[in-house]
């Protein structure tokens, strides 16, 4: 064969390669999300059935966690939630999840559905290892406005208020970006 041809036959190869794993890193990601929203949904709708909202926003919080802890523990990455604007500090958005964030919102003025924002690139660092990083965007449902929306009730404020005195999340309405769910998943 002629080198040159063998050359181009290598790149398109290990373009084709790279290719399949960043598809296959994006699938994984969006099947971890699915099990984390999933199971929070559901907690968050059985504690509100009980106990309503000032019940259930331990979910949101403790439950949250739990969950992304345990997700994480069972896919070896990094699974996190995160938004513009955070009700926990310890949530804010990097400064790479800012940017993406505001691209979404972006996007979203243009006309492409929340459901779909997506978005995903490999951060090849030259002295460490290369990270794959992941975010997708979470649409605010008629569900997260008693914790979220633009009017909540007064003992629903007044807790939030005392666990979180500098909440930002609130103000959202039906269809709003209300954050992402966001990975970090180092290459091996
Ligand atoms: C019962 C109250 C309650 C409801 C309902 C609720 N949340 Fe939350 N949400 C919270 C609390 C409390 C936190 C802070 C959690 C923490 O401490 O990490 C939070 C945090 C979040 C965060 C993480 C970013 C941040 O602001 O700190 C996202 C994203 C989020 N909620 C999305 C939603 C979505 C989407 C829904 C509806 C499906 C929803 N929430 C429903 C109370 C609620």
């Amino acid at each position: 064969m002629h080198k040159l041809s063998k050359i181009l036959l290598l790149m398109v190869f290990t373009t084709a390669v790279n290719a399949t794993s960043e598809e296959q890193m994006i699938e994984e990601s969006k099947q971890s999300i699915k099990q984390f929203s999933q199971q929070l949904k559901n907690k968050l709708q059985q504690a509100m059935k009980v106990g309503g909202p000032v019940e259930a926003i331990h979910v949101c919080q403790a439950v949250a966690e739990q969950i992304s802890n345990k997700v994480s523990e069972q896919f070896g990455w990094k699974i996190a939630r995160t938004s513009l604007k955070v009700r926990n500090i310890k949530n804010t958005a990097d400064a790479w999840e800012k940017k993406v964030l505001q691209d979404f919102q972006r996007r979203t003025k243009k006309g492409e559905a929340v459901e779909q924002l997506e978005f995903s690139v490999i951060i090849d660092a030259s002295n460490s290892q290369p990270v794959f990083r992941y975010m997708k965007a979470i649409p605010t449902q008629g569900i997260c406005l008693s914790c979220h929306g633009e009017q909540l009730s007064t003992d629903v404020a007044e807790k939030i208020h005392q666990q979180y005195p500098d909440d930002q999340a609130t103000g959202f309405k039906p269809g709003d970006i209300r954050g992402a769910f966001t990975i970090t998943r180092n290459i091996k």
